[in-house]
C-alpha cells in the first residue's frame, strides 16, 4: 500500500514514497520508506534575511511535479501504484500549505484514492519511529523546531498530551534570531551551530531562562536580548571571529543546558524511561550529546530521527498517514479541504 507524502507547510518541498505494508508485516518501520527527496528554499529566501511567504508559496508550486516524478523514479513506481496521498495540512504558512492540499487532493481526486492531511508537528513526533533502535510507546517527545518547543506525552499515534511549551521564541526561532545578530544570515541556526563548536565555553555565561521555574515551560526571547547586549557590549563594530565564536558558545549553552534540564524533569515527572527528540534543532549535536549524557546518567534512553529527517521533510507525512492508517485513524475520506495555519497538535485526536 504505497503512500505519497507531500511536505510544504514553509520553505521546503519533501515529497516522499512509503509502504505501509510494512507496517501490517510487523517490519522495522524503516524498511517502508521507499524514497524522499527534498527541496530547500533557504537560498530563494536568504536575500531577504527570513521566509517571504508569497515566494516560498509559488516555489512549491514550481516544485511538485518535478520531486513527484523522482520520487516515483527513484522508488522504481509508478503513479497508479498509490494508495493514498498524504499533505501537510497545518501548521504552517497559509498559502504553503494550501499549494500542497490542492496538489495532493487533486492528485487523488484524478486517480480515485484518497487524500489525507497530516499535523506537521505528529509529522516530527512519530519520525523517529523510523530510526534504528526504535522506541516503543509511551515516550516524552521534546518538539523543537523553528516554530515549536514542546514537551510532550505520547501514549500512541494521535494520543498526544503536551506537557509544556515556550511562552514566547521557539528555540530554533532562537537560534535563527541569534545568527542574524552575530550577522550569520538566513537560516542561520545550522551556521551558529558550527560557529559555536570553536568558541569558548568560559568566556560568556547567559541566563538560563525559566531552568528553576518548577515546570515545563521554555522562554527564549531574554536569550535573543541578552546577546543583543554582549554584542553590543564588546564595542566592537564589526565583531571578531573569536568574540563571534564565543557569543555563539554561549548561547547555544544556555539553550542545551535549559532543554535538557526540562526533558530530564519531564522524564521525572511522567515516570517513562524514553525520550525522544524531533524537529529541526534535534540536529544539533550539542544537544544529543548533552542528552545522552543526561540520560546515561539518570538511566533513560533517546532517540532520534536520522539528521535528514530531523528537519521538515515529506518522509515523516507519508509515514504518519501510514501509522493513522494501520491503526484506522485516519480520517473520512473527502475532497472537500482546508488547511489550518494554526493548529494545536491535541486537536487532531
Ligand atoms: O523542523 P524544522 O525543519 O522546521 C520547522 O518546522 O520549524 O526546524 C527548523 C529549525 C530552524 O530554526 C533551524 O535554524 C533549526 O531548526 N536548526 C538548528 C540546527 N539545524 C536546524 N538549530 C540548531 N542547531 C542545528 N544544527
Ligand atoms: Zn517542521
Amino acid at each position: 500500500m504505497l503512500i505519497l507524502g507531500l511536505e510544504t507547510s514553509c520553505d521546503e518541498t519533501g515529497v516522499a514514497l512509503y509502504d505501509a505494508g510494512v507496517l501490517a508485516q510487523g517490519a522495522p518501520p524503516a524498511q517502508g520508506l521507499l524514497a524522499h527527496v527534498l527541496h530547500s528554499q533557504s537560498d530563494l529566501h536568504a536575500a531577504y534575511g527570513g521566509v517571504v511567504p508569497e515566494l516560498a508559496s509559488r516555489d512549491h508550486v514550481r516544485r511538485l511535479v518535478p520531486l513527484v516524478r523522482e520520487t516515483l523514479a527513484r522508488a522504481g513506481r509508478r503513479r497508479d501504484a498509490l494508495a493514498a496521498v498524504a499533505y501537510t495540512a497545518g501548521p504552517g504558512l497559509a498559502g504553503a500549505l494550501l499549494v500542497g492540499a490542492a496538489f495532493g487532493h487533486a492528485l487523488a481526486l484524478a486517480r480515485g484514492i484518497p487524500a489525507i492531511g497530516i499535523h506537521h508537528l505528529e509529522g516530527h513526533l512519530l519520525s523517529p519511529l523510523l530510526a534504528q533502535p526504535t522506541p516503543e510507546f509511551p515516550f516524552v517527545a521534546l518538539l523543537v523546531s523553528g516554530g515549536h518547543t514542546q514537551l510532550m506525552r505520547v501514549d500512541g499515534v494521535g494520543r498526544y498530551v503536551l506537557l509544556g511549551e515556550t511562552q514566547d521564541d521557539a528555540a530554533g526561532e532562537a537560534f535563527d534570531k541569534t545568527a542574524t545578530l552575530l550577522g550569520l544570515g538566513y537560516p542561520g541556526g545550522p551556521a551558529l551551530a558550527r560557529l559555536a563548536e570553536g568558541g569558548r565555553a568560559d568566556r560568556y555565561r547567559l541566563p538560563r531562562p525559566m531552568l528553576n521555574s518548577g515546570d515545563l515551560g521554555f522562554s527564549f526571547s531574554g536569550l535573543k536580548t541578552a546577546v543583543a547586549l554582549l554584542v553590543r557590549d564588546s564595542g566592537q563594530v564589526a565583531l571578531e571571529d573569536a568574540t563571534r565564536a564565543d557569543i555563539a558558545r554561549a548561547f547555544e549553552d544556555a539553550v542545551v543546558d535549559v532543554l535538557v534540564a526540562k526533558c530530564a524533569r519531564a522524564i521525572d515527572t511522567s515516570g517513562l524511561s524514553r525520550l525522544v527528540i524531533a524537529g529541526g534543532v534535534g540536529a544539533n549535536r550539542a544537544l544529543r550529546s548533552a542528552l545522552h549524557a543526561e540520560g546515561a546518567r539518570r538511566g533513560f534512553d533517546v532517540f532520534y530521527p536520522a539528521p535528514e529527517l530531523c528537519t521538515d521533510n515529506g518522509a515523516m507525512i507519508a509515514f504518519a498517514a501510514a501509522l493513522r492508517l494501520h491503526h484506522g485513524l485516519a480520517p473520512r475520506p473527502s475532497h472537500a479541504f482546508s488547511v489550518r495555519p494554526r493548529w494545536e497538535l491535541g486537536a487532531t485526536v
